[in-house]
């Protein structure tokens, strides 16, 4: 596995090159843009289309209990019970997405020295209460009688935004420290949007389920401080 990052033949900066600078300059004032406009058409331009969007999918109308579901749906949040069943669904790909991120840094540390193979145990336990944490959701959402399958729009746009940790821990030139990075962006955002869900769930009526979930929220505390302290481990280690 790549170590810490070490100097090398980079030459990306200006720095690098400042002759060839001086020459770019010279061309960025003798060969303007040939298309008229500047950034405000973008910004017209993404207005226009979000005026005319129509969201990101639909949350499921359930199938089997409709009627039930619906009075209940009612009582839960108003006029708007389906953001219940949205948050929740968002929740769960959140941590399905969080499972799979483990399991490749996991994979990493396999194969990295004995300092990085130290990591495995402990990310082991949190990959598998990250995957406990799922059935809780899954549970939650059947509770409602909803579809724990469905994609629900909340649950599409995290699956977006985790696009990129995603790509930052499979990318085999990543190494422990960069990896551990990506796991922090998710433990930050999982321990607020935990403490959210709940405050919506006790607000949607449903302190049961609410108080299901702060077992969740007590061991996401945990894997932050866990992933925190792996990681400055890590750059002292190459300090
Ligand atoms: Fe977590």
């Amino acid at each position: 596995m790549p170590d810490a990052a070490k100097l090398g033949h980079n030459l990306t900066g200006a720095q690098m090159s400042p002759d060839d600078v001086k020459e770019m300059m010279e061309a960025v004032e003798k060969y303007p843009p040939t298309i008229p406009g500047d950034s405000t058409r973008l910004a017209k331009e993404r207005e226009t289309m979000t005026e005319a969007s129509e969201g990101v999918g639909t949350v499921p109308v359930p199938g089997s209990t409709k009627g039930k579901l619906k009075s209940g749906f009612d009582k839960m949040l108003g006029k708007q019970p389906e953001l219940l069943v949205d948050k929740l669904g968002e929740r769960l790909a959140f941590e399905r997405t969080g499972v799979r991120l483990y399991d490749a840094v996991i994979a990493k540390l396999q194969a990295s020295d004995s300092a990085g193979q130290k990591m495995i145990p402990e990310l082991r336990h949190i990959r598998d209460e990250e995957a406990e944490h799922m059935f809780i959701l899954k549970d939650a959402i059947e509770t409602l009688g909803a579809d724990p399958t469905a994609m629900t729009p909340c649950a599409n746009v995290a699956g977006v935004m985790a696009i990129g940790p995603m790509q930052v821990v499979t990318d085999p030139r990543t190494n422990a420290s960069q990896a551990l990075n990506a796991l922090l962006t998710l433990e930050l955002t999982d321990n607020a949007a935990w403490e959210s869900l709940i405050e919506l769930t006790d607000k949607a009526g449903h302190p049961n389920i609410a108080k299901s979930f702060r077992k969740a929220v007590e061991q996401e505390e945990d894997h932050l401080r866990t992933i925190k302290r792996l990681l400055n481990t890590e750059l002292a280690a190459h300090m």
